[in-house]
């Protein structure tokens, strides 16, 4: 009996030595019992669309994007969910009936860490910090979750006020960080770049309390600034964001096979690796 080939997948991006998808990948569909090859490829910044060509080419059913390329893959995708759409960016593309699909999980991938994490999305009132690339790429999926109002704040104001408009719901509204002084939140997550860099976003101290959730979209070995600032003042939880990238990944391998993977295994074992 002839075995079959596996169906392949990538991850495109630059820099990509260090990503953990094909690992995640490669765990979800031992787990569940289907056959994928999922490989990561470098790419010269101007030669995304002739990667992905090239791939699709060789028969190729889907693929992660990473940075810098997901603004890229939004304007070859045919078709765009509207998670995608919002986002302006995409981050897992299908290749089937001779189209490209895009989506991105990575919304997705936030909401059900939190839920895993025991946040009921329903009942929180929800503070997003930062403005860019990741804030968009999260706010429609948690909207769907919550009846509540959420604050988009960020340290350039004018970019939450474009970002609220852009989202035209009127749950959305804008403010600075000097804004935050008098209001109380149950859930805090930090989508600013700010951990990268080591620092964290100068919000105000009177915002941590018992009652709320810290989380951070940036994952290490050690707590981010964010999350060591807000635990050392008392917050109840403090996550970071290794749950949503097993997340987001883990959404995407839903979108491409059709099946949900369990992740909790995942995320430990990552979590045990980090150096
Ligand atoms: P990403 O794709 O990671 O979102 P981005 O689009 O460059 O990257 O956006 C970075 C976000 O982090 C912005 O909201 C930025 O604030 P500004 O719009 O004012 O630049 C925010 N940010 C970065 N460093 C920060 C810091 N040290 N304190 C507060 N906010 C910071």
């Amino acid at each position: 009996m002839t075995q079959q080939t596996p169906d392949q997948y990538r991850v495109f991006g630059n820099p990509i030595e260090h990503s953990r998808s094909p690992d995640i990948h490669h765990i979800f569909a031992e787990k569940s019992q289907q056959s994928i090859d999922y490989q990561k490829q470098l790419v010269d910044i101007e030669d995304f669309s002739n990667a992905v060509s090239g791939f699709i080419h060789q028969g190729g059913k889907g693929a992660n994007v990473t940075v810098p390329f997901k603004e890229q893959a939004l304007i070859i995708a045919d078709e765009l969910t509207e998670r995608a759409s919002l986002a302006g960016a995409v981050n897992t593309l299908s290749f089937r009936e001779g189209k490209i699909f895009g989506d991105n999980t990575d919304g997705e991938g936030l909401v059900q860490d939190l839920i895993a994490n025991n946040v009921i999305l329903k009942q929180s009132r929800i503070l997003l910090l930062g403005a860019g690339g990741a804030a968009r790429g999260v706010l429609l999926p948690l909207l769907a979750q919550t009846p509540h109002s959420i604050v988009v704040a960020n340290r350039t104001v004018s970019k939450a006020e474009i970002l609220c408009q852009h989202f035209a719901d009127k749950r959305l509204s804008a403010c600075g960080f000097q804004d935050l002084e008098q209001q109380q939140f149950d859930v805090i997550i930090n989508a600013t770049s700010a951990s990268l860099s080591g620092s964290l976003p100068p919000i105000p101290i009177s915002l941590i309390s018992q009652n709320v959730v810290c989380y951070d979209m940036v994952y290490g070995k050690d707590l981010t600034p964010f999350l060591r600032w807000a635990k050392e003042n008392g917050a109840i939880k403090v996550i970071d964001g290794l749950g949503m990238l097993v997340g987001q990944a883990a959404v995407s391998f839903e979108v491409w096979r059709g099946i949900a993977p369990e992740v909790r295994s995942v995320i430990d074992s990552l979590r045990a690796s980090l150096k």
